[in-house]
């Protein structure tokens, strides 16, 4: 008798089998035991009937508690009115270890109940879900930058200076000296991509944004491309091309999930059928006025901004050519039109705001070190980027994309707090 998978189960239709999990709910009528067993790839109906098993496991079943850990054995049986297809006819039970009462039972709870135990909100349904999601979203990610010829670069997470602006950055001591930890990668796949030609990072970043909105981690991920002799055009068209080949990959591969998150899928069929709208910053500025909006052109949108122009478009749309004031330092200028630049931020549809920020870079090396100087960066610490544009500059182009912003979308959340395995907030970094 073999250990399978609950996933799995499908392949093993009335065989006997062992399953090792969790206790996630029992019922009983009399003379029948309904127990739902968990093992981490899915959920499945256990059902024992006191006349088919001895009376120890009969007893045993009766007695335990939610969240045991225990082995199973029985037959796989179709079971057409389940959501998994099969059940299991119960022959045996072993208790591995019975659970001291569990503190998340099935009712409702407060979200800061649930996040002071998220190690065992993990556990549950649909918490477990958007974790498969995610593992799904980082592995579509990568092959789609494999096939299209980028090599992973991992980028330090701990730095000498800033690339995001310095208001959010977390500061620690390097041996006497100050260090940062990382905002973003960017800078060293830039070095990289004069090296390889495309790359990307993907790992933690860190911001100390003292903002507490459903958008914003002080910890996240981002996924980071970065390409030689690429511009800010072809720059957006990548964009596109990852999105959409992430999200047929989350609809291929996740419909039971998606269901039990109750997420409308025809909202991101519909992001695959049509290309992505492209706005400028001026016509945003433009409409959002229009429409009674507190913004002047020069300001950064809010959340309400965001949502109204991906409103007005029913999909994802590229806002290009911001105010160079309001972006960072390293975009490059539009040519006839130097107060604004290259840049683009893609924003998810239905109010998920912006998952994607962009920029073709600064190639030439006096406007580089002007910009340094007008935003009172430390020259010395950059001086290794400098001297990308010394040595055989190119135009480049890349983004950042923030996982947990991208999943969020993907799978309907209504905060990114979900999203990650253990949330860093702001006041927050227990567990
Ligand atoms: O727009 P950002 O700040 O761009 C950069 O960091 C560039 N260096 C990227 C690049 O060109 N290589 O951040 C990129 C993305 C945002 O669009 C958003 O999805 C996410 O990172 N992001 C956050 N996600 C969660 N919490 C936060 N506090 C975030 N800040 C940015
Ligand atoms: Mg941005």
């Amino acid at each position: 008798m073999s250990t399978v998978l609950i996933k799995d189960i499908g392949q093993y239709k009335d065989d006997k089998v062992t399953l090792k999990g969790w206790l996630y709910n029992r019922r009983s009528s009399g003379k029948i035991q309904f127990l739902i067993i968990r093992d981490g790839t899915g959920f499945i109906q256990a059902v024992m009937v006191q006349s088919e098993v001895s009376a120890q496991d009969w007893e045993l079943a009766a007695g335990i508690t939610q969240e045991s850990s225990v082995e199973i054995a029985g037959t796989v049986r179709e079971d057409k009115r389940s959501p998994l297809g099969y059940e299991l006819a119960v022959e045996s039970i072993a208790i591995i270890h019975q659970a001291e009462e569990y503190p998340i039972s099935l009712k409702e709870h407060g979200v800061d109940f649930l996040l002071d135990h998220r190690h065992l909100w993990l556990r549950t349904p649909r918490q477990v879900a958007i974790m498969h999601i995610r593992n799904t979203v980082v592995k579509a990610l990568r092959d789609w930058l494999d096939s299209e010829g980028f090599t992973l670069i991992d980028a330090p997470i701990m730095t000498p200076a800033a690339c995001e602006g310095t208001t959010t950055l977390f500061e620690t001591e390097y041996f006497g000296d100050k260090a940062y930890l990382s905002q973003s990668g960017q800078l060293y796949m830039e070095a990289a991509a004069m090296a390889l030609g495309r790359v990307y990072c993907f790992g933690p970043t860190f911001r100390a944004e003292k903002s507490k909105t459903r958008r914003h981690l002080i910890e996240f991920w981002m996924m980071e491309p970065e390409m030689a002799f690429v511009d800010h055009e072809e720059n957006m068209a990548m964009q596109e091309a990852m999105v959409k080949y992430v999200v047929k990959a989350v609809l291929e591969k996740h419909p039971a999930d998606l269901k039990l998150l109750e997420r409308d899928t025809a909202k991101l069929e519909a992001v695959l059928a049509r290309p992505f709208a492209k706005m400028s910053y001026d016509a945003a500025i433009e409409y959002l006025q229009s429409q009674g909006h507190e913004i002047q052109w020069g300001d950064d949108f809010g959340a309400p901004d965001e949502t109204a122009l991906a409103n007005l478009h029913d999909g994802p749309v590229f806002i290009e050519h911001f105010p160079a004031a309001i972006k960072a330092f390293y975009m490059k200028p539009v040519p006839e039109r130097p107060e604004v630049v290259l840049a683009a931020d893609l924003l998810a549809p239905e109010g998920y705001g912006e998952i994607i920020g962009g920029s073709q870079r600064i190639d030439d090396l006096d406007l580089l070190l002007r910009r340094i100087q007008e935003h009172k960066l430390p020259q010395e610490a950059f001086e290794w980027y400098l001297d990308l544009r010394r040595y055989g500059s190119v135009p480049h182009s890349g983004f950042g994309i923030g996982l947990e912003r991208f999943i969020s979308w993907i799978c309907g959340l209504s905060h990114l707090r979900e999203a990650i395995p253990f949330p860093r907030l702001l006041n927050r970094i227990y567990p």
